[in-house]
């Protein structure tokens, strides 16, 4: 029989007490079922913290939390987990009552009921991640977790190179100080620059905010990574799912 087929012994290989650990692991797209009792077999693979070496243990996927080299998987098939390539002009939010596009919209239609994850202004594109898990999504948007963002702004204005030290220092906004974690000139040309900013906070308009408040006005702003997850070539308006190892990583950076 071929390991990677599920049709036949499955069904009644999983019972009540569970479904087999290597099932769930294929079926997070961890790897095929082989290379999946593989890893089991090396030891890589954790549930509720304990190492299991047994390719028939039972484990339930809905409770329990399974890490395949220390990175937890996404174990509850009802998840999903996207990334968006948000244009300018749609409104971050699942439903509209003055009828503008939203970013529910992007979405194939009648699939799961997503949260967006935080928020990009209504001409701000780039990267955004929609999820139905809960927990998830209101860690990534808590600023305790102090999840990085990343983004790409064209500026007005002659950019001095001194400005990253300026802004890590911080900079007084009307709702209080705000510091980039990261800051590089991209390309610089007569009165306008492309900069890329890092940041651990998401305070509404905040990289708009701080660029203006230094003298450089945002005309386009982009957001290009959100924690561990790229934007990359990802089309405006087109969306992706998420890699089961960009998940794991999203689930540590919030310490799931
Ligand atoms: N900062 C902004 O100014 N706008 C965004 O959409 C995101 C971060």
């Amino acid at each position: 029989m071929d390991p990677d087929d599920d049709r036949d012994t499955l069904v009644d290989a999983d019972g009540p007490e569970g479904v087999r650990l290597q099932k769930v692991l294929a079926a997070a797209g961890v790897g095929s079922r082989r290379h999946c009792e593989e890893m089991i077999g090396e030891g890589r693979v954790e549930v509720d913290g304990q190492i299991v070496r047994r390719f028939g243990a039972k484990v339930d996927p809905d409770r329990q939390i399974i890490k395949v080299d220390g990175r937890r998987i996404p174990s509850r098939q009802d998840l999903v987990y996207l990334a968006l390539n948000k244009p300018t002009g749609v409104l971050t939010a699942m439903s509209d009552d003055r009828g503008r596009q939203t970013v529910a919209d992007l979405l194939p239609s009648g699939g799961e009921r997503l949260f967006h994850v935080g928020r990009l202004d209504y001409d701000t594109e780039g990267l955004m991640l929609l999820t139905n898990d809960g927990e998830l999504a209101h860690r990534l948007a808590h600023p305790r977790y102090g999840v990085l963002k990343t983004y790409l702004a064209d500026v007005t204005g002659s950019v001095p190179a001194s400005l990253g030290k300026r802004l890590a220092a911080g900079v007084q906004l009307e709702d209080g100080m705000a510091s980039a974690d990261k800051f590089r000139i991209v390309d610089r040309s007569g009165s306008h620059a492309l900069v890329e900013i890092t940041l651990h906070e998401g305070r509404k308009h905040i990289v708009r905010r701080m660029l203006a408040e230094v003298g450089h006005p945002v005309s386009r702003l982009v957001r290009t990574q959100l924690g561990p997850v790229r934007l990359g070539r990802l089309a405006p308006g087109a969306n992706r799912k998420l890699t089961t190892a960009e998940i794991g990583e999203l689930y540590a950076a919030v310490g799931l």
